[in-house]
């Protein structure tokens, strides 16, 4: 557990407008106040509600200390318990997501209801309360589709970002879709290097080809400020809007999440190679060409929601030098693949994006760990998006120190 007051000081002498110094990328420390600030108390995005399309579907995940079973139970309705035995404590789901008739602990077979009730265990003797030994729920709730869990006893309200989220998905018909693709990659760096460089385009030319066919690195049109900045997203913005597609920038008071639908380069309508359509119309899109809808929520997603298809990103932190990417390729349940979409060719952008991302996280941390690495200073003009992601986590950061640590950060 970090000193507190260390802590408070630590958090005063970052600058404004500056990367964090060092131990916010590399301190074990500050990695666990990390979890226990921001990710134990924080909604977390798990999955997407149709990895679990049928009873008995059911994800896992690892949150910091925390293993996490999500599982939609008979009623159709997605829950999330601690994946944690209700008899000695062992892991009951090992796999990263299954179909299961009943949740059976591999050890002593308790078994229990994909409600999370026990419903049964050997031997345990007649005054054995089975209703008592019911799996630990964890708070559960899904936004555009998308499931999010909170370990914490008391969760944020998440009402203001599920209604505008499900307002503006609500056209790409969440319910309607299916992973057509899931991969995960382990990238060497601090989950904020991974959060900081999503945040910012100012590396995309130089970082990403296959990318800058159909993203365009105009400050203005990658989320970070008010698309309507830029003639293109504000005629797309307008043109969308009219077609009855949510599309205006809309941010959270505390800049934890935001919204805007941003148009490709050219005549693009998909993250491809050549920009055409990767898969088939969401039916319900008015058309293809109606750009990228960005969702971003700190800590751990950004995501693009197009007129073909829906591409999830979750990040989730292992250590203060490891982080985990996963990212999900959703198309119409309907469409069938090598028929109405190729694989490769719906998936290759933004394997390779990943790809490249991973290597400028990984030696943006290895420049880090050295001893002469100082902040450096924002580009105004292309991260006020890393900017913002910085503020906010230092205003969390700031807010949950305690004891002396609190007089400090108040001073
Ligand atoms: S630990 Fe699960 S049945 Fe024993
Ligand atoms: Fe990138």
């Amino acid at each position: 557990m970090i000193d507190q007051r260390q802590l408070a000081q630590l958090l005063r002498t970052q600058q404004q407008g500056r990367s964090l110094s060092r131990p916010f990328y590399t301190d074990a420390a500050l990695f666990q106040a990390d979890l226990e600030t921001v990710w134990y108390r924080e909604w977390i995005f798990a999955a997407p509600a149709v990895e679990m399309p049928k009873p008995g579907a059911y994800v896992t995940m690892q949150l910091g200390t925390y293993p996490i079973l999500i599982v939609r139970g008979g009623d159709g309705q997605i829950r999330a318990f601690h994946n944690s035995c209700r008899h000695r404590g062992s892991r009951i789901c090992s796999k990263p997501s299954g179909q299961a008739a009943k949740l059976v602990c591999p050890y002593h077979q308790w078994t229990y209801e994909t409600d999370g009730r026990l419903l049964w265990a050997r031997d345990m003797g007649p005054d054995f309360d089975t209703a008592a030994h019911g799996l630990k729920p964890v708070h559960c709730a899904v936004a555009a589709g998308m499931v999010f869990v909170c370990v914490a006893d008391e969760p944020p309200d998440f009402a203001k970002v599920q209604a505008a989220a499900d307002g503006y998905a609500a056209p790409h018909r969440l319910d309607d879709l299916k992973v057509a693709h899931r991969t995960t990659i382990i990238e060497n760096g601090n989950w904020k290097l991974v959060m900081e460089n999503n945040r910012e385009c100012y590396h995309c030319a130089g970082s990403h080809p296959a990318l800058c066919r159909t993203f365009s690195d105009d400050p203005y049109l990658v989320g970070s400020d008010d698309s309507l900045g830029s003639p293109a997203g504000a005629a797309h913005v307008a043109r969308c809007e009219a077609a009855g597609l949510p599309s205006r920038f809309l941010i959270d008071d505390d800049e934890q999440w935001r919204l805007v639908r941003i148009p490709f380069v050219g005549d693009g309508v998909s993250y491809t190679m050549d920009g055409k359509a990767a898969a088939p119309l969401i039916p319900g899109m008015p058309f293809a060409n109606a750009g990228s809808l960005l969702f971003f929520y700190y800590p751990n997603t950004w995501n693009h929601f197009l007129s073909d298809s829906v591409l999830h990103f979750r990040i989730l932190p292992l250590s203060a030098t490891t982080s985990e990417v996963t990212s999900y390729w959703l198309v119409h349940k309907d469409a069938v693949e090598g028929r109405d979409y190729d694989l490769n060719r719906l998936t290759e952008v933004w394997i390779a994006t990943n790809d490249e991302d991973r290597r400028v996280v990984e030696e943006n941390q290895l420049g880090i760990n050295s001893p002469a690495y100082e902040p450096g200073p924002y580009s105004r003009a292309h991260e006020s998006g890393v900017s913002q992601f910085i503020d906010w986590y230092l205003r969390k950061m700031t807010r949950s120190v305690s004891g002396e640590g609190a007089k400090i950060a108040a001073e």
